[in-house]
């Protein structure tokens, strides 16, 4: 596997290039996971130790590292506290996620209710998988997981979105209360 250097801007270059060719959001992720877990392997070229940084209340750090104009094709690098994570929840648009530094637990969910009482959700867990470095999660608009450091250092993780998550109306979920609230991030 190529542990050359790929800078965030070449990585850019070539999410612009899928983005304006691919006929479909699947075609976008299948082409953009092994750039994903080929940004995570060149860590070397971009991931600076600022980006490690988090936040203690919500637990995790979002450092954006790019984003269009219309707020499209956003990638960030994520920090995670040990021990913290985030509620299940999905993205509003399609997300790919490569492991950089430290292994995160995701758990899959699938939405179980029929959507058509606003607030309310049901979800059914589906999978979990710990993903390390160079690993990557492809997620569809629509999927919803969680991510959980259960480690004892902070994880870092690198975050492709087809729109900054901020701009997505995307939701959280409490599962046990079945409830879906807006999800919006802190951003560095
Ligand atoms: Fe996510």
């Amino acid at each position: 596997m190529d542990k050359g250097a790929y800078s965030i801007p070449q990585l850019v270059e070539d999410l612009k290039a899928i983005h304006a060719r691919a006929k479909d959001e699947h075609e976008v992720i299948k082409l953009v996971r092994p750039l994903a877990r080929r940004a995570a392997l060149a860590k070397d070229s971009w991931l600076k130790p600022e980006m490690f940084q988090a936040d203690a209340e919500q637990g995790f750090g979002f450092h954006l590292l790019h984003e269009e104009p219309d707020h499209s094709l956003a990638v960030f690098a994520v920090s995670w506290l040990p021990g913290r994570g985030t509620p299940p929840h999905d993205h509003g648009t399609w997300a790919v996620v490569a492991g950089v530094d430290g292994p995160e637990l995701n758990r899959f969910y699938e939405r179980v209710d029929d959507r058509s009482r606003q607030g309310h959700a049901e979800l059914k867990q589906i999978g979990a998988k710990t993903f390390g470095l160079g690993d990557v999660v492809a997620m569809p608009t629509g999927a919803v997981h969680l991510v959980w450091n259960e480690s004892d250092a902070v994880s870092v993780s690198l975050h492709i979105y087809g729109k900054h998550i901020n701009f997505t109306q995307r939701s959280q979920f409490d599962q046990d209360k079945q409830t879906a609230m807006p999800f919006v991030v802190k951003v560095n």
